[in-house]
């Protein structure tokens, strides 16, 4: 780092010190989201309704056009050739089969790939994409076993998949470490996440512990995870000139372009970076070598080329969930108040990446307790890099606190959710912020009535159906709330031969099939007080202004509020465009909203205008702004997080050892739920996937040589149809007054608690308490 970096990295950290005591201390009406938003109140338009998503038809229809459909004229197809040790160089790279084999274009290796820059890391900047910050193919080393070491491209798939099959490297292997005994015998390291450490200790939580007079303290084990949505990473990608276009799928189309940029050391105008549908992806969907790779072949061959990885390709070269080790400790009083909470352990990283399972999140406001200690340590291994997954940190996290939990309420005799609503805390635990908005008691009560809760024996192995033995587990969900900086909307308002008038929303988001685009047009739709058909949204596009990722479940928050700041600033065009004859001259913009095709005053709806008569005194056609979101200060002066109980039956074969879950119950706090049915599908998905970390999903990783051995469906399980049951969603409704439109992100917590309430619910069946995940019918037997 130069010193001008240095300084500057000084600078930030000062001011950001400044505004993490400052901001909970300043008055609420200072805060975004301090004034609720009138429309939280009125909730009209199609808000809380079931609308069907606007890409279903051409999803169904097969007319959406996914990153690997776009046909280009002249363009090549690419096959990746992997590295097969964890660590060393490339001695030998013999690629003269390959550039003789029927149809190949070419062969690009780090000996011929153009001079590239490495990628900025994620989280080094706003505008970083990069997964690591390893050069991508500029020299012989190998960092991980699976590493692209070459790229074959050729005039058809089948030929290019042929001719990397003749390629043969030879290599010097260096030390490596690729087990986890040996990672943890060289050391741990602090765990970090987004430049905050992982760290939180209250009172003096191991002598608390010693002294209490009930107590659990054991070890929860999770294992890696990969990604396997439907549709496989791949782009298709072209230079026009000097400039660079990239039919991705991704969640960052903004940040994946300027990394880009940064790589081929172009302006970020240079690089279009485009993503209309994306078919699945959980936080593995962002910037990975191959869209570098194919972007770099582009350029050496002069063609475009397509670039689709295979299922093996997706585990050798995209990220998924690292391991963890969790030791969990709860001491608690005889009925059932907790003196001490130490949630600590290890995650595994590489050497090149900063994405640690930050499994304390959830812990650091999930319960009151007298003293606290959490932390998260590293360790480091030779292997891919890892990344966020389907509720990073949470996932994991909430299988070790919610089974101890579980654990503590078999010692103390109490029912758990009894137990759990005891240690409910009235303030954050561990900032001491107020909450901005928690129901979670409701949602457990509200859960358990409808599950039949009270139904449950709490001695274990006691129901049984013929050879199956039945039982009954619950456990909480949580998630953050973010908002991320960096997100903005263009509306352009502006006649429309339908509908008289109509808009046109931009914001630079993403459709990985959770509804984006069919909420954002709600959302909009109700804010302009236009109808939703006369709403159009475009998202998926690095040139609109702004960045929105779609992770952190902040998606539609970050829309929300660019939509909010979008439309004030077009309230204040369009007064001034009014002028001195309208009805609302003279009003000041935060005294004016939009209501049924017009503007009117927000206290008194009859002082109105029409925008088409705003228009017509103005003689004007289309007005056009583009704004960016407030700062996301409330997230410095609330703690803010989405809720929920999950409920859960399972039945244990006393033969096989099979678990099957019977029926599956989530009991959301999330604030005001903007479309039913689109967030239905989310807990669902969230749910379902919690099944499959429940009790299928590993990936098998050779700690000998870091190679990962189950790289396809047939071999890493997930749960199918056969797997899930009916299950159940229902929700509080109860708006948050201090987010845009009262929403909380939906798009992860359904994965989290499920993994515990399943084991908890084991437990219940048989007796046997499993603590290491995923509970596969070796455990049982
Ligand atoms: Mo989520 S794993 O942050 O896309």
């Amino acid at each position: 780092m130069s010193i001008v970096d240095s300084a500057k990295a000084a600078a930030q950290a000062a001011m950001q010190g400044a505004m993490t005591r400052l901001v909970p201390l300043a008055p609420d009406r200072w805060i975004p989201g301090g004034v609720p938003d009138p429309l939280i109140r009125h909730q009209h338009g199609l808000i809380g309704k079931p609308v069907s998503r606007l890409d279903g038809a051409l999803k169904v229809k097969g007319a959406a056009r996914f990153a690997t459909e776009f046909p280009l004229d002249d363009m090549v197809y690419a096959a990746l050739v992997y590295a097969t040790i964890p660590r060393g160089r490339i001695t030998a790279l013999d690629t003269a089969l390959a550039e003789a084999a029927p149809g190949v274009v070419g062969v690009m290796t780090h000996l011929n790939a153009p001079r590239m820059n490495p990628p900025a890391m994620f989280g080094t900047s706003p505008a970083a994409a990069g997964a690591a910050d390893l050069p991508v193919m500029q020299d012989d080393r190998v960092h991980w076993n699976g590493q692209p070491i070459a790229v074959v491209l050729a005039e058809t798939q089948e030929q290019a998949d042929h001719a990397r099959s003749l390629i043969m490297a030879t290599y010097a292997p260096e030390p490596s470490t690729t087990s986890l005994a040996e990672a943890k015998a060289a050391g741990l390291q602090p765990g970090m996440f987004m430049g905050q450490p992982l760290r939180n200790e209250i009172g003096d939580a191991e002598a608390m512990l010693q002294t209490a007079p009930y107590k659990v303290d054991h070890v929860y084990r999770t294992p890696r995870h990969n990604h396997n949505a439907i549709e496989l990473h791949g782009a298709t990608i072209a230079w026009i000139g000097d400039d660079l276009i990239i039919h991705d799928a991704t969640q960052l189309v903004s940040a994946e372009a300027a990394t880009i940029a940064g790589v081929f050391d172009l302006k970020p105008e240079q690089v279009r970076v485009t993503s209309p549908y994306v078919g699945g992806g959980f936080g593995g969907k962002c910037l990975w070598d191959h869209q570098i790779l194919g972007a770099a072949a582009a350029r050496l061959v002069g063609r475009p080329v397509r670039i689709a990885l295979t299922r093996e390709g997706v585990y050798r070269g995209v990220g998924g969930r690292t391991l963890t080790e969790q030791r969990v400790a709860i001491g608690a009083d005889a009925d059932g108040h907790f003196r001490a909470l130490i949630h600590t352990g290890i995650s595994v990283m590489t050497p090149h990446n900063a994405m640690p399972e930050a499994f304390i999140l959830g812990t650091r406001s999930g319960y009151a307790a007298d003293s606290f200690k959490l932390s998260v340590e590293t360790v480091t291994m030779n292997m891919l890099a890892n990344t966020f997954m389907r509720a990073p940190g949470e996932s994991v996290g909430t299988f070790a606190l919610e089974s101890a939990i579980d654990e503590l309420a078999v010692e103390l005799g109490i029912d758990p959710v009894e137990l759990r609503i005891r240690n409910e805390p009235d303030k954050d635990p561990t900032s001491g912020l107020p909450f901005s908005s928690r129901e979670i008691v409701k949602a457990w009560r509200s859960g358990a009535a409808r599950f039949g809760w009270d139904q449950r024996d709490a001695a274990p192995a006691t129901r049984r159906d013929g050879e199956w033995m039945i039982g009954l587990g619950c456990a909480t969900a949580t998630y953050p709330y973010h908002r991320m900086p960096g997100a903005a909307a263009r509306i352009t308002l502006r006649r429309d031969d339908v509908h008289g008038i109509g808009a046109l929303v931009e914001v630079a988001a993403h459709e990985m099939g959770m509804g984006t685009a069919t909420t954002t047009a709600m959302v909009a739709s109700e804010r302009l007080g236009l109808p939703f058909e006369a709403v159009e949204v475009r998202y998926g596009d690095s040139i609109i202004p702004g960045a929105i990722l779609a992770g952190g479940s902040q998606q539609t928050a970050a829309i929300g509020g660019a939509v909010i700041a979008a439309h004030n600033a077009l309230v204040a065009q369009l007064l001034k465009l009014a002028g001195n004859h309208s009805p609302l001259a003279g009003l000041s913009a935060d005294q004016v909203g939009s209501d049924n095709g017009g503007l009117a005053k927000l206290d008194e709806p009859g002082l109105r205008e029409s925008y088409a008569s705003i228009f017509d005194r103005a003689q004007c056609d289309s007005v056009v702004v583009a704004e960016a979101a407030a700062q996301p200060l409330e997230l410095m002066h609330w703690s803010m997080h989405s809720h929920g109980a999950v409920f859960c039956e399972v039945r244990v074969n006393t033969v096989t050892g099979e678990t099957r879950v019977s029926r599956i119950l989530g009991s959301y706090d999330t604030g005001r739920i903007l479309n039913p049915k689109t967030a239905r599908s989310q807990f669902r998905g969230g749910i379902i996937m919690g099944i499959g970390m429940a009790l299928m999903e590993e990936t098998q990783f050779d700690e000998r040589n870091g190679r990962i051995m189950n790289p396809s469906l047939a071999e890493y399980h997930m749960p199918v149809h056969m797997d899930v049951p009916e299950i159940d969603v229902i929700w509080t409704d109860i708006a948050d007054p201090h987010t845009p439109m009262g929403a909380h992100g939906v798009g992860e917590i359904g994965i989290t608690g499920v993994a515990a309430a399943i084991a908890n619910a084991i437990y219940n069946a048989t007796g046997k308490r499993i603590r290491d995940l995923p509970i596969t019918l070796d455990k049982l037997l």
